[in-house]
């Protein structure tokens, strides 16, 4: 048999929609501006489905950051690995202002949020450590666990109780091999918008010995009172002992970092094998991001806006008799019952007919029968969207339970 056989045989679980959904549910193009209203298939929409939580993407000091950065330095700049030759005082300079933002005495740059959460599990433990992780942990997470060759156990969402289960495994376990005991959470879960309890999982640091990482991708930027992170939302920050964020949601850029102690961040400098072997953060992302964080921590404004439009969102939606689950945080999930059919068709119907543009799950990534149509509301959005989508959302609800939708996928041929 050729390797490549399986390639036209089975494209795998998402793969097997291509042929009805390329182009339309999935790998969809949005043009125009980034921002509340982009053009899709040729029409005006209005997006809930971009992680441009505070509304950067676009911002003119950001945009002229982005230009100069380019203009001044081109996108080669600088060559190699930062431990090679591709080390600037412009890439430290974000480190430190990193660092302090999310107040760990320092912080170490990432080319990719994914690669880096993959390359900092990888490079912390050994065979002899055990990883204690929650259950709907991020794909990065999970593929950094991968790399792993000794123990790990899983907790299922946010059961405390459980993970003190798995922490009494896991010592007893690491107790024999002698290694140490690795905890990861997410800060904001993406889907579902809730958060890690992070505040109940640094209060079991006082019976069992180990350390936190927190992937704070959904929280640096909109979580607690400067925006430093779910961490500070809990005011947990001294106990959470490695901090990642992404540039790629809040920051609207490309990249990531990790904070945390200086010894520990020294360690990964010169054992993170996504930052060993590939080349540094080109100058324009990393002046750009300058800039971003410096909009960030001097204009609460965008967060403040970002809040408004969450408060107003999420509270509309529970009046109307939508289920938005357990969120605490700007993602909005709003929950439906019914099959993929029935799902495509809805994501059809709000696109073509309200033209609300914004991104659908079912299963197998939700639990069969649920249909989870997921909103990001940013700081760029207004009262005006929230309430139009609201209505929209009502009248798709009821048309639901009038079995209005086919259980068929949506035939998309003619758009
Ligand atoms: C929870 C979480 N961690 C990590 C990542 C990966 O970050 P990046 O897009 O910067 O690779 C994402 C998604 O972007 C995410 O949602």
């Amino acid at each position: 048999m050729d390797l490549f056989d399986k390639c036209t045989v089975n494209l795998g679980p998402l793969g097997k929609y291509a042929d009805q959904a390329e182009g339309y549910f999935m790998f969809p193009k949005l043009e125009g501006e980034i921002s509340n209203r982009m053009i899709f298939h040729g029409k005006e929409r209005l997006i809930w489905s971009l992680n441009n939580y505070l509304g950067l993407a676009n911002h003119p000091e950001v945009r002229k950051a982005d230009a100069e950065g380019a203009a001044q330095f081109g996108m080669a700049y600088p060559m190699g690995a930062r431990m090679m030759s591709g080390q600037t005082k412009f890439h430290e300079q974000l480190e430190n202002e990193l660092a302090a933002y999310v107040k760990r005495e320092h912080a170490y740059l990432l080319n990719y949020g994914y690669q880096g959460m993959l390359s900092i599990i990888n490079s912390i433990v050994d065979r002899k450590d055990v990883i204690v992780y929650d259950s709907e942990a991020h794909a990065c997470i999970i593929d950094g666990m991968r790399l792993h060759f000794g123990k790990r156990f899983v907790y299922p969402h946010n059961n405390i109780e459980n993970l003190e289960t798995q922490l009494k495994r896991a010592t007893r376990l690491t107790e024999q091999t002698g290694g140490g005991i690795l905890v990861i959470t997410e800060g904001v879960y993406g889907m579902s918008g809730d958060l890690g309890k992070l505040d109940q999982i640094v209060a079991l640091k006082s019976k069992y010995n180990f350390r936190l990482l927190v992937d704070d991708a959904h929280g640096f930027g909109t979580m607690g009172p400067t925006g430093a992170g779910t961490d500070e939302h809990f005011g947990v920050q001294k106990e959470v002992d490695l901090y990642f964020g992404t540039f790629a949601k809040s920051m609207a850029g490309i990249g990531g970092f990790v904070a945390g102690d200086y010894k520990v961040i020294k360690y990964l400098m010169y054992n993170m094998r996504s930052q060993i072997f590939a080349k540094s953060l080109p100058m324009p992302m990393v002046l750009g991001a300058l800039k971003r964080l410096e909009l960030i921590r001097t204009q609460p404004e965008h967060r403040e806006n970002l809040w408004k439009i969450v408060h107003a969102l999420q509270n509309g939606l529970k009046e109307a008799g939508l289920d938005i689950g357990n969120t605490q945080s700007p993602v909005t999930p709003v929950m439906l019952n019914g099959g993929v059919g029935e799902a495509t068709q809805i994501t059809y119907d709000l696109r073509e007919n309200y033209n609300i543009f914004c991104s659908i799950v079912s299963y197998p990534v939700v639990p069969k029968g649920v249909i989870l149509l997921r909103l990001i509301p940013t700081a760029v959005h207004t009262l005006e969207d929230v309430s139009y989508t609201i209505n929209a959302f009502k009248e798709v609800k009821h048309k639901l339970e009038q079995k209005a939708y086919s259980t068929e996928m949506a035939d998309i041929e003619n758009v």
